[in-house]
């Protein structure tokens, strides 16, 4: 795969296509990807989605006033404003304080603590031991835990070699990008074949996403469903969104895609590959989301698989941490 040095900027607008996983004969292109919206946004910008070549930038961000939302503000009234698609992120990762426990800002007697206190290898870098930095595997985004800084923006994003039906590349953090290529491996063996609808998305991208739902459903409902720029795991460069290459676009940001072969073979054999389905059936107060079962997020094979071992299916259970249900 191609490792970017992204410039910011052009990476904004270049995420909107459906990418598929190369399948042996056939052109597995999922331009079905095109006119539908990340995350289920039915409706935003399908002129800009269709034509990846020539994408329309969104309105909404045009000659905006930078003022990146505040994460401890209450409900929007009405849609988030970007920040000037030309300025580039300005603000820099704090530092992470030292923790005496394996994993910092998870609870102490959390099941994460226990994992990386048995001998499972935790990350080398210490100051990624924590739930806290952006740049961690580990890093908790949920309502209640932005991104710091809100515009962060992953310095090693990568293409992952996908065939796709435009220009568009899909963009994933490394490691997570080299995951997504073993586990695609792993169920085209099988006879699966998965595709990538919607990967890293920058924090403008999440803006014209989430005011899309804003303005075709209202904020409450935007909010059950989107997240508001800064609180994405798209943006972190870990998450991804899947679909099956082999039905059609029907069940894209859909929850049949649960019971196409791609939904299912994910959410058995996602933790293989260090992936979990972020945002589960029944825990949406704890999630602060609808059950989402093409969102894939990235946590490294440890923590998946002893998730699963545990029958833990939310992050927020398995950090010992408090439900996210809104923002603060
Ligand atoms: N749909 C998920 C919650 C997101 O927007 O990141
Ligand atoms: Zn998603």
């Amino acid at each position: 795969m191609d490792r970017l040095r992204p410039t910011p900027r052009s990476l904004a607008d270049r995420l909107r296509a459906g990418l598929s996983w190369p399948r042996p004969g056939s052109v597995a292109v999922s331009a079905i990807g095109a006119g539908l919206i990340f995350c289920g946004a039915v409706g935003l910008e399908a002129g800009s989605l269709q034509s990846s070549a020539n994408p329309s930038p969104p309105s909404t961000t045009a000659n905006s006033t930078p003022r990146p939302p505040s994460p401890s503000s209450g409900q929007p009234s009405s849609p988030v404003s970007p920040r000037s698609t030309t300025q580039a992120p300005t603000s820099t990762i704090p530092s992470t304080p030292a923790s005496s426990l394996p994993i910092a800002g998870a609870s102490a007697d959390a099941p994460i603590q226990k994992l990386f206190a048995t001998g499972t290898a935790a990350p080398a870098q210490e100051s990624l031991r924590s739930i806290a930095n952006p740049e961690s595997p580990l890093v908790l985004v949920n309502k209640t835990h932005p991104l710091t800084p809100v515009d962060y923006m992953p310095a090693d994003l990568v293409t992952l070699p996908v065939r796709t039906g435009s220009t568009e590349p899909a963009l994933l953090r490394a490691e997570a990008a080299a995951a997504v290529e073993r586990m695609f491996a792993a169920a085209a063996a099988e006879g699966v074949s998965i595709s990538i609808k919607s990967s890293y998305r920058s924090f403008e991208t999440q803006t014209s996403v989430y005011n899309g739902h804003v303005a075709s459903k209202g904020v409450a409902a935007a909010d059950a469903s989107s997240a508001r720029p800064g609180f994405s795991e798209h943006q972190s460069g870990f998450a991804l969104d899947i679909g099956d290459a082999n039905s059609g676009a029907d069940c894209d940001f859909t929850f049949c895609v649960a019971d196409t072969a791609a939904g299912k073979w994910v959410a058995a054999h996602g933790a293989d590959h260090g992936f979990v389905v972020r945002y589960p059936v029944g825990l949406e107060s704890t999630t602060g989301y609808l059950a989402e079962p093409w969102h894939l997020r990235y946590l490294g094979i440890a923590v998946a698989q002893d998730m699963r071992v545990r029958g833990i299916q939310s992050y927020e259970d398995y950090l010992g941490l408090p439900d996210a249900p809104s923002y603060k």
